[in-house]
């Protein structure tokens, strides 16, 4: 059981939250690079580990403005996020559908994240923590961002595993 006796605790447990979310990331972002075959879509999830780093990083600026050692709080949503990944980058399925679904986990993660750091910056805000607000808002502008990236990624292989499977619709 957590115990949350006031928003400035509430707040430093979603930091917490969010830094186990970017650690696990920093771990899987470059198993799904390697499951792509599209080398567009494993850029895409290089280029947003990069950011990911970042993103710790600025989690590591608010741990010290609220005068905390970085520290991570374990919840399961992003293991089960992630776990669900797997199942599809695993998938007996042609490339390019293979990368449309990888595409569509990569934003089931963004959306996932998006959603913790829009409470955070609610949270910050609520204590007048404008310093960290704006560290988050960079983050969220970030995930944003890589969402339309995985968007992108996801329309163009779909089209793709559509046109191949109109070519050979006696296949599956
Ligand atoms: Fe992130």
């Amino acid at each position: 059981m957590a115990t949350i006796p006031n928003p400035a605790k509430g707040f430093h447990l979603e930091i917490k939250i969010l830094y186990d979310i970017e650690k696990q990331l920093e771990v899987a972002l470059p198993k799904m690079a390697e499951a792509a075959t599209d080398p567009e879509l494993a850029e895409g999830f290089l280029q947003h580990l990069r950011e990911t780093e970042q993103q710790s990083k600025r989690l590591e600026q608010i741990f010290d403005m609220l005068g905390m050692p970085p520290e991570k709080h374990t919840m399961e949503g992003i293991r089960g996020i992630i776990a669900d990944g797997t199942v599809m980058a695993n998938a007996d399925a042609p490339d390019a559908l293979r990368d449309a679904k990888i595409a569509g986990s990569g934003r089931d993660v963004e959306h996932y994240e998006m959603a913790c750091y829009m409470n955070a910056i609610e949270e910050a805000g609520a204590l007048g923590l404008t310093d960290a607000v704006s560290l988050l808002e960079e983050t969220l502008k970030e995930e944003q961002n890589a969402d339309q990236i995985l968007m992108a990624a996801l329309q163009k292989n779909l089209a793709l595993a559509g046109s191949e499977a109109a070519k050979d619709p006696a296949a599956g």
